[in-house]
């Protein structure tokens, strides 16, 4: 069976649109989320709820969890941007069966998901929701931290988080990837594949990504969206001009 799977969507309702677009026109009938599908952007809501309706597994993002706790290490943008999706979410007050429901689909988000072909985490494997796995880092980093990030069983690990689409080998090897039609093989060493950023991608192509997982093959594919009627409901609700403006720059 082949799955598709998405990240960071970051409440970019036309980017996510398009995306599930392509999955459908594709017929891939699995979807599964690695989390922050809120945060940033000006549809969390509407993100969340198609997000919940059609993928088999959404993990906890780090934007999810600052949702619920006070943000730790936010800089002053995502935590502008994060109480405004507070507001948006669990008010208003005369709505109180809207946070509720909201707060317990949050709550009971998984930090990671196993199968037999693959491991599903935000972050990175011993860190699922916040650490930063970049690859400067990585080639910087001592074999035991290597030997740590690939202790899990399965052929290879699904993250996102980073936002910039990449692979790292068990062998200590990095390469970026997110061109469009790029194939990874699963074949031989363990992997770790960033599958990029639905609706923020950081690889300076502004255009939506996401990969195809066939089991043994990763196919990237980008998607271009009205990226202008984002920008407009972002500058519309309130939220900062520069959140609209890294859009079109795609970091
Ligand atoms: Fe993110």
């Amino acid at each position: 069976m082949t799955d598709a799977i998405i990240s960071d969507i970051h409440a970019n309702w036309e980017a996510l649109s398009k995306v599930f677009e392509d999955i459908d026109r594709r017929g891939i009938e699995s979807v599964l989320c690695l989390g922050d599908v809120v945060g940033y952007g000006p549809d969390p809501d509407r993100c969340l709820d198609l997000v919940r309706r059609r993928c088999a597994v959404y993990l906890m993002g780090n934007h999810e969890e600052a949702l619920l706790r006070a943000p730790i290490g936010f800089y002053s943008l995502a935590r502008e941007a994060l109480a405004w999706t507070r507001t948006r979410l669990f008010g208003p007050w005369w709505k109180p069966w809207r946070a509720i429901r909201y707060r317990r689909i949050l709550n009971d988000l998984p930090r990671l998901a196993h199968r037999p072909d693959c491991l599903l985490v935000h972050g990175s494997p011993r860190d699922p929701t916040s650490e930063y796995l970049l690859p400067r880092d990585f080639l910087l980093a001592d074999p035991d931290v290597i030997a740590e990030l690939f202790t899990f069983e399965e052929p290879v690990c699904f993250t996102g988080h980073t936002h910039m689409p990449c692979v790292f080998t068990e062998g200590r090897n990095v390469y970026p990837s997110g061109e469009d039609g790029m194939e990874v093989r699963i074949e031989g060493e363990k992997l770790i594949i960033n599958v990029g950023s639905v609706g923020q991608p950081r690889d300076r192509d502004p255009r939506a990504c996401y990969v195809e997982f066939t089991g043994d093959r990763v196919i990237y594919h980008r998607i271009p969206y009205d990226l202008a009627a984002t920008q407009q409901k972002i500058a519309a609700n309130g939220l900062d001009h520069r959140l609209a403006e890294r859009l079109g720059y795609g970091v």
